[in-house]
């Protein structure tokens, strides 16, 4: 085989509407971070020595023929190998990220994509992102048992989506740019156990949950239609009605309220928690000429990271 060295790379995510609805079939929008991305490199390696995987920012290294079957870097280079009926290489494949690891921005799929992009490419095949996106979901669910797919979908294809688990995937023609600010809390937010005490609330509430699910979900819907009609403003007003609907799930702190009121008060269109919560990210929608004055009001408040993306209109 001809083996030449290749790269992947994927960008992180931000969740605008929906989480935890989109659990339970409603809808979720989704875009990419492109100011952070994981990075995948594979090397040929001399013959015999088979696929070697090197987590550079963790320090971790993992030969492929002993990684436990869960190791969830071999796991996505067995599924690669799989999905293209071919053996395993000797090469060295070498994984960076600037995308901080659980705080909602979609670390380890991107870490996910990047490898299996860049092997599959090692392998001189180029996947397309729907193959992409069904490969990481199976890793995905390693990192957090029933993820709703939206992580790898988002993040395989590197474009706004409206997404709805097992049904619906829009890439999102957005009819006026969209300017963020995502800060995070510094505060952990484990999705798996998030997820669960979501689940757990829900059946001891079944009515009340899915009607606030129901709510999620037609804020979603409309907010949709605000992001292709570039009415930025009421994009802005649905992220606070998400919010509120968010802190009646129980997923939020006051920590997150009080970025999201921060965030406000400085002159943001709209702001939420963003991901499972409790703690990792709050999103905010700001004009371009307030997006300095707000940063700093968060990094005030106590943001311990900020970032700064633009989503862009639709060409
Ligand atoms: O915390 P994150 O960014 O991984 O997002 C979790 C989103 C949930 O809707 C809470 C779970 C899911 O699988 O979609």
């Amino acid at each position: 085989m001809d083996s030449k060295p290749t790269q992947g790379s994927a960008p992180g995510k931000v969740i605008l509407f929906g989480e935890h609805a989109v659990v339970y079939g409603r809808p979720a929008i989704a875009v990419p971070v492109i100011q952070v991305e994981a990075t995948a490199n594979v090397q040929p390696a001399p013959a015999g020595s088979g696929l070697t995987i090197v987590a550079a920012d963790l320090d971790e290294r993992v030969a492929l023929s002993d990684a436990p079957l869960d190791e969830p870097l071999a796991l996505a280079a067995r599924l690669t190998l799989e999905r293209l009926s071919a053996p395993e290489p000797d090469a060295t494949l070498t994984i960076t990220s600037t995308i901080p690891i659980a705080s909602g921005l979609g670390s380890g799929a991107a870490v996910s994509t990047a490898l299996i992009r860049a092997l599959a490419r090692f392998l001189d095949h180029e996947l397309k992102p729907a193959d992409l996106s069904a490969l990481v979901f199976e890793v995905e669910k390693i990192h957090h048992g029933t993820p709703s797919g939206l992580d790898n979908t988002v993040v395989a294809h590197a474009q706004p989506v409206y997404f709805v688990r097992e049904e619906t995937m829009d890439r999102l023609a957005l009819g006026a740019p969209l300017t963020l600010l995502i800060a995070d809390s510094g505060l952990p937010s484990p999705t798996g156990e998030i997820v669960a005490h979501v689940r757990q609330k829900r059946e001891s509430e079944p009515a009340h949950y899915d009607a606030l699910f129901d709510q999620i979900g037609e804020v979603t819907n409309e907010a949709r239609q605000s992001m292709e009609e570039g009415d930025v403003d009421t994009v802005g007003m649905l992220m606070d009605q998400n919010h509120e609907l968010l802190i009646d799930l129980d997923v939020s702190s006051n920590e997150l309220d009080d970025l999201v009121e921060t965030a406000r008060f400085a002159g943001a269109l709209g702001a939420k928690l963003s991901g499972a919560g409790r703690g990792g990210n709050v999103v905010a929608l700001v004009e371009d000429e307030l997006a300095e004055e707000a940063g700093q009001a968060l990094s005030e408040a106590g943001a311990k990271t900020l970032i700064r993306t633009q989503v862009a209109a639709a060409s």
